[in-house]
């Protein structure tokens, strides 16, 4: 069994779920291997049991590949190799910066892909494919009920993220037909955790709210955040969104036991898609005041937002976090429930949740900043994240 992006926020989370379930996993990920393990290690050691974490040197085997080359950038025999050794592939790897350079999010998420599914391809045992897509490769289309049959380019895509994670699951459909290979996608909606950050663990989405701010005050009135958001004689920061709007947003622990779960299931035919969702949506609303709480000024969002003042009109740049606050659709998972049942229903998404997730425990200090891998500089030059 084989995992791209064991190293990720949702990655980690896998691997930990695969690790209850397997002997071994064999980690695919850019990287000296010794390295790679020992980041997986001292993250996986921050929540998951210890049984889990004991041995692991003896139970995670780390293939260090270039994800976007030709063979993963191994040698046509290596590559043949662990093709044939593999009874399942898992793809998790991406590139998750909402308004990164189109080009990089392509090379990465399409053509990653593309490699990923030609290594399945490859395989002589047949390996089962599970590839982690988005619920957001429904697009710019804000409301209504989004069906986990549908894929469609029909209402034009938010960013240029949203579109990469489109086209790779386009490719996972025509790859199912090249071959008459099954094949299984997971779209999970953004996900969350009440973990609070620690250097040892991998980023996640929401830190980028605090970052967006961050940028936003600096980029006007100097280093800091808070009351400098507001103009002098200006009451509440403005965000342009649909105050009845709902976002859904799914624990991200949740999700990975979810996608195991379901990855246990016998395979059907052709490409099975799931929306690993949360049952209830999260009021926009809930989010507002979580902007309140980072920012310590009050928040108000705005069906629209004609006269934003110059901070307000930099919402619209930093990340493309913002836009989403318009959002009001839901995802249908009726595949899910009858796979696994209705639905535990878990915890609310609330704001003392998502602060939890946001800040180190007892500070109320900005999180610490995550240590980059050791092979890269700079893990995340491109800002945002999803
Ligand atoms: N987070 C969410 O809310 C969310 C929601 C829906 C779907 N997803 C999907 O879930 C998957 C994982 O997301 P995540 O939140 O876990 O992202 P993440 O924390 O940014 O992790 C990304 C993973 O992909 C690897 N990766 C990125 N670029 C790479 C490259 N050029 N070559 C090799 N490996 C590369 C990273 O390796 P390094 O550690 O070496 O950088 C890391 O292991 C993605 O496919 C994403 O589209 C995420």
């Amino acid at each position: 069994m084989a995992l791209t992006g064991a190293t990720g926020f949702l990655g980690l989370r896998l691997l930990d779920e695969l690790l209850r379930r397997h002997r071994s996993v064999t980690v695919l990920a850019r990287g000296a291997p010794d390295q790679v393990l020992e980041r997986l290690t001292r993250g996986l050691d921050r929540f998951a049991a210890p049984h889990t974490t004991a041995g692991l040197a003896a139970r995670v085997h780390v293939v260090p590949v270039r994800l976007t080359e030709e063979n993963l950038g191994l040698t046509g025999s290596a590559h043949r190799e662990l093709a044939d050794a593999l009874d399942v592939v898992w793809h998790c790897a991406g590139n998750t910066t909402l308004d990164g350079d189109p080009a990089v999010l392509r090379r990465v998420n399409v053509e990653g892909t593309r490699q990923v599914l030609a290594l399945a391809g490859a395989g002589r045992r047949l390996p089962a494919v599970f590839h982690v897509s988005t619920a957001f490769v429904a697009g710019a289309r804000r409301t209504g009920t989004v069906y986990e049959d549908e894929l469609t380019d029909a209402y034009g895509f938010e960013g240029s993220y949203e579109r990469s994670k489109y086209e790779a699951e386009r490719l996972v459909h025509a790859w199912a037909r090249a071959t008459g290979r099954p094949a299984v996608v997971f779209r999970p909606s953004v996900l969350t955790t009440g973990l609070p950050p620690h250097p040892d663990l991998p980023e996640h989405p929401l830190l980028n709210i605090e970052r967006a701010l961050t940028e936003i005050g600096r980029e006007h009135f100097g280093p800091g955040r808070g009351p400098e958001l507001l103009l002098p004689g200006q009451s509440r920061f403005r965000l342009a969104g649909r105050p009845d709007g709902q976002l859904n947003l799914t624990p991200v622990e949740r999700a990975a036991a979810v996608m195991a779960r379901l990855a246990e299931l016998p395979r059907g035919e052709g490409v099975q898609t799931y929306h690993v969702v949360h049952g209830r949506d999260t009021p926009v609303d809930v989010l507002r005041a979580l902007v309140e709480r980072l920012a310590g000024v009050p928040v108000a969002i705005v069906p629209e937002l004609p006269d934003p003042t110059p901070h307000e009109s930099l919402t619209d740049y930093v990340g493309g976090v913002f836009r989403y606050l318009r959002q009001r659709r839901r995802y249908d998972d009726s595949r899910v429930r009858a796979a696994l049942g209705p639905p535990d229903v878990p915890q609310d998404i609330g704001v003392e949740y998502l602060m939890a997730g946001l800040r180190p425990p007892d500070t109320g200090r900005p999180p610490m900043t995550r240590r980059p891998p050791p092979h890269l500089p700079d893990p995340r030059p491109e800002g945002t994240h999803r």
